[in-house]
């Protein structure tokens, strides 16, 4: 591009260099790439002919070329934000998704607003659903576990950054937390059959890490480790609540037998069956 451009003629240019992202898509990164640069949307309405500086273009051109090589826009601009908290992600850590959000919103109306709960959230990536519930309810004690240390760094320092103390531990599936009783368990595992992961988006496949999104031949093995020794973990009455994979709902709601109550599958906002939740039996 020229050195004279304006905000419009790049959110213009951006947009058509985007357009392999969807119409839709394409425009909306298009504005958030401009907001990177320091360019509000009120600054663009108001003054679309001012005129973005040298290193703005520069860097613009640089993040429309990563992209077109479909690196992640979060990867590239650093962050994403998930149920109003801005978090840090790279290569290494899974970019939340919107979704989980709903699995968030599931377990927060389980939770009454001033108790001291524990909570755990297995396979936690950058922090997502264990900063999210410690913003909404100060009070609990959040215990938050992942196998990656790259993942595990990531959510660390998103919990700084937020000023929100998580206990984030390292290992594989419970073990971090063995012998400890919690009220509440949440977790979004990888889920994706193999053979569907090789059908994800290029974004997905070349960028985001395989560990998080399939757990290899056995797509339900971290839902086994939660029905059988989850349930141990659990307090009388207390709730778990996963993310699962609409097509494998029925086959993950049958690893949670009895003693585990009230199992129950619940479709998110497109209508797909994307939670679980069940209980504990109550003390007799
Ligand atoms: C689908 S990602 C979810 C990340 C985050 N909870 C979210 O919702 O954005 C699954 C996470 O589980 C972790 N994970 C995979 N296998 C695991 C295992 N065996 N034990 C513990 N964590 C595991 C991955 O490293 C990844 O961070």
């Amino acid at each position: 591009m020229t050195t004279h451009v304006s905000y419009s003629e790049l959110l213009h240019f951006m947009t058509q260099q985007l357009a392999f992202t969807g119409p839709d898509e394409a425009t909306a990164e298009a504005h958030w790439i401009l907001q990177a640069l320091g360019i509000s949307r009120l600054a663009l309405r108001l003054n679309p002919q001012a005129t973005v500086s040298p290193e703005q273009l520069s860097r613009a051109e640089t993040i429309v070329a990563r992209r077109q090589q479909r690196e992640p826009l979060q990867y590239i601009l650093g962050n994403q934000s998930f149920f109003g908290l801005e978090l840090q992600v790279g290569p290494g850590v899974l970019i939340p998704r919107p979704e989980t959000e709903e699995l968030v919103e599931r377990v927060l109306a389980q939770i009454p607003k001033t108790v001291a709960w524990r909570v755990l959230d297995m396979g936690t990536g950058s922090g997502a659903i264990a900063l999210a519930i410690k913003a909404e309810r100060p009070a609990c004690t959040v215990v938050a576990t992942d196998i990656s240390p790259e993942a595990l760094q990531i959510a660390q320092a998103n919990g700084q950054a937020l000023g929100l103390d998580v206990d984030f531990r390292l290992g594989n599936l419970l073990e971090p937390v063995c012998g400890e009783t919690f009220q509440v368990m949440v977790s979004n595992p990888p889920y994706i059959p193999e053979a569907d992961y090789v059908l994800l988006d290029p974004e997905v496949l070349q960028y985001e890490p395989r560990q998080a999104l399939t757990p290899g031949a056995d797509p339900l093995f971290c839902y086994r480790a939660l029905a059988q020794e989850g349930r141990d973990l659990l307090a009388p009455g207390g709730y778990l609540a996963c993310e699962l994979d609409s097509q494998l709902a029925v086959a993950t709601a049958a690893l949670f037998i009895a003693p585990w109550q009230e199992v129950l599958l619940h479709a998110d906002l497109q209508g797909r069956l994307r939670f679980l939740s069940a209980r504990a039996p109550a003390e007799v």
